[in-house]
C-alpha cells in the first residue's frame, strides 16, 4: 500500500509539473531572438549595432540597440522601448521604422492586442540581454 501512495504522489507531482510547464509555454510563446532576426536585423544589424544590410539606404541611421541602457544612465528603459517598437500612440520614431504593434496585431500568429503585446514584450526582453555595460 505504501508503494501505491508513493506512486500516486509521484504521478500527482508529474501532472502538476506538466500543467506548470504548459502554462509557461502559453505565457511566452514568442521568441524575441527569432523575431529580432526576422524583422529587425535588416535595419538594426544581426548584433543590433545599427548596421543592417539596408541601413545605408535609409534616410536616418537605425539606432544601435545595444546602447539603450548606457544612454539611459545604466537603466534599461523597457517601457520606452516597448512603446517605440509598438509604434502607436505617438512614440518618437522615424517613418522608416514600422509600427510593429500594427504589424503583429494583423499577423495570424499574434492576432489582437494581447498577443501582439506579448510578442513585443519578448522582443523587449531579448533587447535587454544585448545591452553593453
Ligand atoms: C526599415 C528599417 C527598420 C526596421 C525593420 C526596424 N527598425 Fe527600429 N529603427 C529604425 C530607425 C531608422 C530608427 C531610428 C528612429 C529615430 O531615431 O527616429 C529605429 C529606432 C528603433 C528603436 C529606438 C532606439 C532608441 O535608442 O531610442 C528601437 C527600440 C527599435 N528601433 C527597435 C526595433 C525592433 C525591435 C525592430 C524589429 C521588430 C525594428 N526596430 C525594426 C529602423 C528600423
Amino acid at each position: 500500500m505504501k508503494t501505491w501512495g508513493f506512486l500516486t504522489a509521484v504521478m500527482g507531482i508529474a501532472a502538476v509539473s506538466l500543467v506548470v510547464v504548459g502554462a509557461q509555454v502559453q505565457l511566452q510563446p514568442y521568441s524575441g531572438s527569432a523575431d529580432y532576426q526576422a524583422y529587425c536585423s535588416a535595419c538594426h544589424g544581426s548584433e543590433a549595432r545599427g548596421d543592417g544590410s539596408i541601413a545605408k539606404s535609409l534616410k536616418k541611421r537605425p539606432a544601435d540597440l545595444t546602447q539603450m541602457t548606457k544612454r539611459n544612465s545604466g537603466v534599461f528603459p523597457d517601457e520606452k522601448v516597448f512603446k517605440t517598437i509598438d509604434g502607436r500612440g505617438g512614440s518618437a520614431h522615424d517613418a522608416d521604422m514600422p509600427s510593429w504593434g500594427e504589424v503583429f496585431a494583423k499577423s495570424s500568429e499574434s492576432a489582437g492586442p494581447e498577443k501582439s503585446a506579448a510578442r513585443i514584450d519578448a522582443l523587449v526582453k531579448y533587447l535587454q540581454t544585448l545591452q553593453v555595460k
